[in-house]
Parts: structure tokens; sequence; C-alpha cells
């Protein structure tokens, strides 16, 4: 068994410039391993191309997408395989991330087919199935906008907890979404101020500076979604009830006068990041807070 932790970005990768023949994005982007959350794969021979999730077989078309990028990795593949996935994600709490899915299992085809690919070239190959695949090889990951895929440091002890508001299964994957966004009349100042974004988050990584970062996080999440809601035809990940939640998270810090801030991916869960000695406190506020399921990432 292979396995790979998700990740969620701090400052978001939001739309494909192209495959050279791995993905570059259309601006640069960083993201943090979360530890409590994994995929497993294990890869084996077959009489047919088989692929489980969670002990289930999944349909034709999920198949299919899994099976298209195996044969982007491995070129004339001569035998049928059987790909076992589990995610420890709560069940359908609407976290499953294709981060860690396409990370272990691009980890499980260098194993079965004996590729000896190093973590670099394996961080780029899983690219080709899931953007932020990339950044589920490294802690604390940047994925800039040239295409490389290299770890940063900072000394701060980043955590991160996730609010359930909904366990469905979103509409619009993130891939057509990034599409969709690119008709918005704001995906120019995204381009934009995400670059901006990128190198800031990179000055506050490196001098430690906490309350900074989670300022800069909020504002390049809004902005990421903000690109949804200005398309055409215009849509939200956000419900209501996300928007209730970032009320309360900023009433919260600034009542409590503790540094908690949040982000939004493809979908209406809101994730907050803290630091980890604060952990106590925080997980005490949520619940005192949040009638809802709480996860720690
Ligand atoms: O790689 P994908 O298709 O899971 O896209 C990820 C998109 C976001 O989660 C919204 C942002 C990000 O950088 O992870």
């Amino acid at each position: 068994m292979e396995h790979a932790y998700i990740n969620i970005a701090i400052i978001k990768y939001w739309g494909k410039k192209e495959f050279n023949p791995y993905l570059v994005p259309t601006t640069s982007n960083i993201s943090i391993l979360c530890n409590n959350l994994y995929s497993k794969t294990l890869i084996s021979k077959s009489n047919e191309d088989l692929f489980y999730l969670n002990g289930q077989l999944q349909n034709d078309e999920e198949c299919k997408k899994i099976f298209s990028f195996v044969d982007k990795v491995i070129e004339n593949r001569k035998i049928k395989l059987k790909i076992e996935s589990y995610n420890n994600v709560p069940t359908a709490a609407g976290l499953a991330s294709s981060s860690s899915g396409y990370a272990a299992l691009t980890k499980a085809l260098n194993k079965f087919f004996n590729k000896n690919y190093s973590l670099e070239e394996m961080s780029k190959i899983s690219t080709i199935g899931s953007g932020s695949a990339g950044r589920s090889f490294y802690n604390l990951c940047a994925f800039d906008s040239y295409g490389n895929i290299y770890p940063i440091k900072t000394d701060l002890n980043l955590a991160i907890l996730a609010i359930i508001v909904s366990r469905d299964k979103k509409k619009i994957s993130s891939r057509n979404a990034m599409e969709l966004a690119k008709n918005s009349k704001i995906y120019n100042k995204w381009l934009k101020k995400a670059e901006i974004d990128f190198l800031n988050m990179k000055k506050f990584l490196k001098s430690n500076n906490f309350e900074k970062l989670g300022f800069l996080i909020e504002k390049n999440t809004m902005l990421m979604h903000s690109t949804t809601i200005s398309s055409n035809p215009s849509f939200s990940f956000l419900k209501k009830e996300s928007y209730e939640i970032i009320k309360k998270i900023r009433k919260i810090r600034k009542n409590h006068k503790i540094n908690i801030f949040f982000t939004l991916d493809a979908g209406p869960n809101v994730k907050v990041i803290y630091q980890k000695n604060e952990e106590e406190k925080v997980l005490k506020l949520m619940k005192k807070y949040f009638d809802k399921e709480i996860v720690l990432c």
C-alpha cells in the first residue's frame, strides 16, 4: 500500500495554463500537508481494469477517469490492473480530495511498474491527474506558474480544521469550474493578484508572520471564489451557511483575540487555519460557536 496525505492550499491553484507534459498552473500556489487525512492505494494484476474506492467497485465513468491517467503514466501497458484505494477522510464529509488520491496512485504505479521515479518526478506526474496532487509530496509546498513544484520552509507550526457544512458531492468539478472562471471579468485581476499573493505569502512564511499570513489566506480565497460568482453562467461553491461561518470566524477572532483564519475550496465546508500550540483553545471555541462536525485535518 502506498499512501499520501491531502493538502490544503493557502494560496489557491485556480486555472490550468497548459500541460507540458505536466501541468503548468495559471497562477503560483502554496499548500500545507494535512497529516490526519490520507489515501492508500494498492495495485495488483487482474483480468480486467477495475477501480475500487473504499472497497466499492466504481462506475464506468470513474474507472475511465482513473485508467486514462494510468495510461498517460504507463505507456503501452500490457497488463490489466486492479486498483484499490482507501480514504481515511471521515465518510463523505465533503473533504475527499483528489490530491491524496492521485498522489498515492502515482506512488503505487511507480512501485508496481518498478519505475524508480524520484519524488520530484512523481510530484509532477501526479499533476496530470489532479493539479493539487503534485503538492501532496511535500509538507509545505510551492507550485509556481512555470510548473516548478518545490518544498518551502517556515518555523510556524500551522494546523487546519474543517467545519462541515455539507456532505454532498460537489455539483461541478473543480476542473470545469476553473475553465468557466476564465470567462469572468475579474479573471485577469485574479491572475495578477494571485501572483502577488504568492510572493507575499512566501515572505510571511519565511518571517513567521502568522497574522499577515492569515489575512492573506482569506483575501486570496475570497478572490478565487469571486471568479466563479462573476463567471457566465455564475455559480458558487459556497452556501449561505459558509458565509455565516466566515462571519462568525471573524467575530471570534476579534472578540477572543485569537488568530484564526478561514479558507474555502471547491465546496462549502469552511477550513480554519491556526497555530498548533493554540489547538485546544481553538477547538473549544469551535465547539462552543458551531453546532457542526469538526474535522482535524
Ligand atoms: O487539483 P484539483 O482539481 O483538486 O483543484 C484544486 C482546486 C482548489 O482546491 C480549489 C484550490 C487548490 O489549490 O487546492
